[in-house]
This record gives structure tokens, sequence and C-alpha cells, in this order.
């Protein structure tokens, strides 16, 4: 089975052939991704007007080049598959209203997926891990901790309740006038930082939720550079080592937290799975290892051109879709909820104590 798939929910333009083999692999035969990074950065941060009108220009020779490098014909695709949201509506239905077309034009079974179901789903795609494990995502627009037990079947226990990490990160490189996108350059700067010099708080840590605050963290940041304005280089490197110590100590407190309630709720993990350009940072990365191998676990993190967005993702949980012998009407629109069949887990542990007497 092959699938197009088209990812246009922020600011990447991005278009992949996937082909899934009878033994239930996938294989990428082509992956294209345009970023639109220096359309943004003298903003610093995504315009979601500038990002549609940047996938409207682009897309087209995206797919073309796509298909081209997978060398298969439209007619020889089994399906369609766009991003339907979450997201930036504009992007969103740039890539939703491309895909219609071309499934209607070539007659074949258009898939709308869910972009943070195609993030959960590209371990399976890149590591072929087995159900059920827990997946931290964290981008610039999603901060999550799902429990996934199988496909469509996904448990949240924490999110964001303002910023995602990846938001707070480029706020943070925005107010120290490091540019766009903020977490590299922070993370360059933190290299050569105190981590002490500043103490800033971990916002939600030893809450039995698992859920993440960055807003106060981010007006914490910008209180103490005002104080010592203007800032020296040194200044600069010690804060954001003083910011990203702090990312990490809630990474740590509210993944423990977030894996507890796995524990409890689904039993053992096969593997904490990470995903979204977060995960490139090397502290964020050290920290996880560490999570996992407290719960018995290992982490799975897929290469970082899969971590972050791109059309494979896409087409991969196409597959899914079109192997059930399913597909979407053409009235299918943008979709701005979180993830579909997805359950709220109970954040209190005692709501949860019912199932360790299952167990
Ligand atoms: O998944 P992604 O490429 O795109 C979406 O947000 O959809 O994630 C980009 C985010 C940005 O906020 C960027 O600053 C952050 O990931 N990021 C990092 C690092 N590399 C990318 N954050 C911290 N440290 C990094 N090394
Ligand atoms: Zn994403």
């Amino acid at each position: 089975m092959v699938i197009l798939g088209i990812e246009t929910t922020c600011d990447e333009t991005a278009a992949a052939v996937v082909k899934r083999t009878a033994d239930g692999r996938g294989r990428i035969l082509s992956d294209v991704v345009l970023s639109q990074i220096s359309e943004h950065a003298e903003f610093g941060g995504v315009v979601p007007e500038i990002a549609a009108r940047a996938h409207v220009e682009a897309l087209d020779h995206i797919i073309t080049k796509a298909m081209a490098e997978a060398q298969i014909p439209f007619r020889a695709l089994d399906g369609v598959a766009a991003a339907a949201g979450p997201g930036l509506i504009g992007g969103v239905i740039v890539g939703l209203t491309t895909a219609k077309a071309i499934a209607l034009a070539h007659d074949k079974p258009l898939i709308a997926v869910n972009h943070l179901e195609a993030h959960a789903l590209t371990a399976r795609l890149t590591d072929a891990v087995p159900f059920p494990y827990c997946l931290f995502l964290a981008s610039g627009g999603h901060t999550q901790i799902l429990g996934v037990r199988g496909v469509g079947d996904y448990l949240r226990f924490g999110g964001t309740v303002d910023d995602a990490i990846g938001e707070a990160f480029d706020k943070t490189a925005k107010l120290l006038g490091l540019g766009y996108p903020g977490g590299p350059l922070v993370e360059k700067e933190a290299a050569r930082g105190d981590a002490q010099r500043f103490a800033l708080p971990r916002p939600m840590s030893g809450r039995r939720d698992a859920d993440f605050s960055l807003s106060g963290l981010k007006t914490a940041l910008r209180l103490a550079a005002e104080k010592i304005a203007p800032l020296s280089d040194q200044d600069v490197a010690d804060l954001c080592a003083s910011f990203q110590q702090a990312v990490v100590d809630v990474v740590k407190d509210r993944l423990r937290s977030g894996l507890r309630m796995f524990r409890l709720r689904i039993g053992p993990p096969n593997a904490l799975v990470c995903a979204g350009g977060v995960a490139a940072n090397q502290a964020i990365r050290k920290v996880l290892h560490r999570v996992a191998f407290e719960v018995g676990t290992e982490l799975v993190a897929p290469p970082p051109a899969l971590c972050t967005d791109n059309g494979a993702l896409i087409a991969w949980a196409g597959t899914r879709v079109v192997m059930n012998g399913s597909s979407h009407q053409f009235s299918v629109s943008h979709s701005a909820r979180p993830l579909s069949g997805i359950m709220r887990a109970k954040t209190s542990l005692r709501a949860a104590l019912p199932s360790l007497f299952r167990l």
C-alpha cells in the first residue's frame, strides 16, 4: 500500500510517499520538507497568515518533488492523506484542500489525519515499537504526555495549560534578542552559562497530575533579565542556562508523574517515545533517558527529521486508515480537536486506584 502524505499545520510545507509492506512495516519512499523559518524569523515566531500564503506558493512543487523522488505516478497511490488539524487553520485548509483535489482527480481515498496522532504513531514507523508506550510530545505548538495503547486508543495524562515548551524556548530567545527558532539558540547559549545563577521557578512540580505550565517561568525570566539590564553576553548565557535547567527539572518531574499514571492505568510501558523539535535538546534528551531508565524502560527517539513535522508522519498514519478499509468524505474539514478517540486520564491517583486492584 502506498500513500501520499501532506503536512501544512505550522511552518513546514511537506509531502512524502510511504509504503506499507505486507509485514506491517513502513518504508519512506520520499520525504520532502520546506521550512519557512526564514520567512518568520524577523517576527520571532510563526505568523499564521504568512505561513498559509507560503504553503499555497510551495505545496504543489513539494508534492511534485515527493512523487518524482518516490518514482510513483498518482494513479499508483492507494490514498492521499493530509493533516487536518490541530494546527494553524489557514495552513491546514491549504493542505487538506490540495489533498482533496488530488484524491478527486485521481479517484483515490482521502484521509484526514490528526496531526498529533501522526506524531503518536511515528515510533511504529521508525522503530516498530509495540503498544503500549508512553509518548512525550514537545514542539512549538504542543506539549503532551500520552499513553498510546493502540491505533485510535490514546489516554492523555498531561498537557500544557498555557505555552508549549518549544514556544517558551522561542519566547525566551526573543526576549534575549537571540533570534528564531529559539530552542537551538538558547541551548547553545546555555552551554556556556551558569544554570545556578538565577533561581527560576519550576511550575507545577510536585503535583500529582502530569500537566505543564510554562508562562510563569517565562515571566520570571523576563523579570530577572529586567532587574540586571543592560545584559552582558555572560548574563544572556546565564539566563539561558538557568531557564533550560528549570525546563529540564520540570520535564523530569512531570514525566515521572505521567509515567506513574501510565503504570497505574495501563501497566508497564514498552518504551518512552519522544517527538517534536524540543526532543533535539541534549539536556532534555538526557533527562528523558534517565526517567525512562527509572521506570525500567528505554527511550525511543526517532531521528530528528522524523521527530519534527513532515509528510511521512501523515502518510504513515494514513496507511492505518486505508488498511481498515475506511476513508473520509470530501466534506471533511479542519479539526481543532486535540486527538480523535482520546480520553483525558483522571488526574488524581486516587481516581486511578480501582485499576490497581484489577491488576
Ligand atoms: O516539532 P517542531 O519542529 O515544529 C512544531 O512546533 O510544529 O518544533 C519546533 C520547536 C520550536 O519551538 C523550537 O524552538 C523547538 O522545537 N526546538 C528546541 C530545540 N530545537 C528545536 N527547543 C529546545 N532545544 C532545542 N535544541
Ligand atoms: Zn508537529
